[in-house]
């Protein structure tokens, strides 16, 4: 693939600067070399030595192995992450995901940090974006639509992007002069945000074909991957170990064109700001360009200190640990599921989530989400109206009959609770207003 020809213009132009090339070059010289170059803070003058974590089980990890902390505090830290930890993530995605081609790593301050650099490197302003019909409410509203993209959202259903539709919307596309050709598609396959589906890879590789076809580039963002169950409770919890390999975009990419973006913030902590991107080397090269002059790194402090857990951990701890997050999701989405099924029925539609933190309603008697808004308030419940997932969010025209409700965070018992009360917030609309069926 030919990468410049998708780059935006900051991303061609970017350069790694005189002074980092002389740092780099004489940043690996012999122990006698007096770096007078560098306007770095002596390590004397840091407050902190070492670190020492304390796990929710009590394990105490302390991190200050060889200067492992003092160095991390240090500016310098490679732009695509501290290598050991950077080498860890790399050996996950290549063990998970088994790309078929080269690909490098880069550490960024989590996903969101990933998106917004990505979205510089590779489009400007007016430029055309296709991105799932619902997405990511706070990277919409906040980067996608103030940054100027024109938006085309491809058609989903229950299964995620329809690859049929999205050729024909592609095709059409192609004979519009009035509107630049979208280079990019920005998907969630996993657990979608908002509409909780996880896309197969049948569809999965008619995706890939038909953007290959147009030369489109893939940013898979993937919080959501190692959150999944199968929703049987019997059924055994993958854990990292028993997790299907090769179920990505990542794993379908022969031309360098995808570029998967992975998050610590679902499945340790969102304080954490650790996600990484694995795409090709050129890719990861802009990156690391880009974060040279805007955020240089994630913060290395924390990355010792993941790394430092996961050394711990291991393999076989890693496994228990997701087990254990996927257990919980697991039971939260089942009381979600169980509450929806008890009382929804003739008020919403809605399918068991097996992935994630959403369950996503469609209303049968609402013609937009924010009617029902009065009537969540009377209940004291609260879920999430479906414009704001949409790109047409500022259109006042447009009409959105669903709802997200996020099961993440309550108790079981409160999912159960509050999707309860959902249901009598949807029958008193219902017999306040009347059907208004869509
Ligand atoms: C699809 C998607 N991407 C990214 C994020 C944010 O992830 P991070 O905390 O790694 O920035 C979220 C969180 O809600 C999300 O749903």
């Amino acid at each position: 693939m030919n990468l410049s020809a998708h780059l935006s213009r900051l991303g061609r132009d970017l350069q790694a600067g005189e002074l980092r090339k002389l740092i780099t070059e004489f940043g690996g010289g012999s122990s006698d070399m007096i770096s007078l170059h560098a306007g770095l803070p002596p390590e004397a003058s840091f407050p902190l030595a070492s670190m020492s974590l304390t796990l929710a089980d009590g394990t105490r990890i302390d991190v200050d192995e060889t200067d492992v902390v003092k160095s991390q505090m240090q500016y310098m830290v490679p732009q695509t992450g501290w290598p050991p930890l950077t080498a860890w993530l790399e050996a996950l995605t290549a063990e998970i995901h088994r790309p078929a081609g080269a690909v490098a790593t880069a550490v960024t301050s989590g996903s969101t940090q990933a998106m917004t650099m990505l979205l510089a490197l590779f489009l400007e302003r007016g430029d055309s974006l296709l991105v799932e019909e619902f997405t990511y409410s706070h990277i919409l509203e906040c980067s996608l639509l103030p940054e100027g993209l024109q938006l085309h959202f491809a058609a989903v259903d229950e299964g995620g992007l329809i690859p049929s539709a999205l050729r024909s919307q592609l095709e059409s596309l192609k004979s519009d002069s009035s509107r630049p050709f979208p280079r990019t598609l920005y998907t969630i396959p996993v657990g979608q945000n908002p509409t909780g589906s996880s896309i197969s890879m049948a569809r999965r590789k008619e995706v890939y074909d038909i953007c290959r076809e147009h030369d489109i580039l893939i940013i898979e963002d993937d919080p959501y991957f190692y959150i999944q169950w199968r929703p049987e409770p019997e059924a055994p919890l993958p854990g990292l170990l028993d997790l299907e390999r090769g179920q990505s975009y990542l794993s379908l990419d022969r031309d360098g064109r995808v570029i998967r973006i992975d998050s610590l913030s679902k499945i340790m902590s969102p304080g954490l700001r650790i996600g990484w991107i694995t795409a090709s080397p050129a890719v990861v090269e802009r990156c690391s360009l880009y974060s040279n002059g805007h955020t240089l790194g994630a913060c290395g402090v924390m990355q010792a200190g993941v790394a430092a857990l996961l050394r711990r951990w291991g393999d076989a701890g890693f496994h228990s640990h997701l087990q254990r997050i996927q257990g919980i999701y697991r039971a939260k989405a089942a009381a979600a599921a169980r509450a929806a099924q008890e009382s929804l029925g003739g008020l919403a539609v809605f399918q068991a989530p097996t992935a994630g933190m959403f369950l996503w309603i469609r209303l049968l008697h609402a013609r937009d989400g924010r009617d029902v808004v009065p009537f969540m308030r009377r209940y004291n419940v609260v879920a999430v109206p479906g414009f704001v997932s949409h790109p047409r969010i500022h259109d006042p025209t447009f009409e959105c009959p669903y709802l997200r409700v996020g099961f993440s965070y309550p108790s079981p018992e409160a999912v159960y609770e509050g999707v309860k009360r959902l249901a009598q917030a949807l029958e008193s609309h219902r017999e306040e207003k009347g059907s208004c069926a869509t």
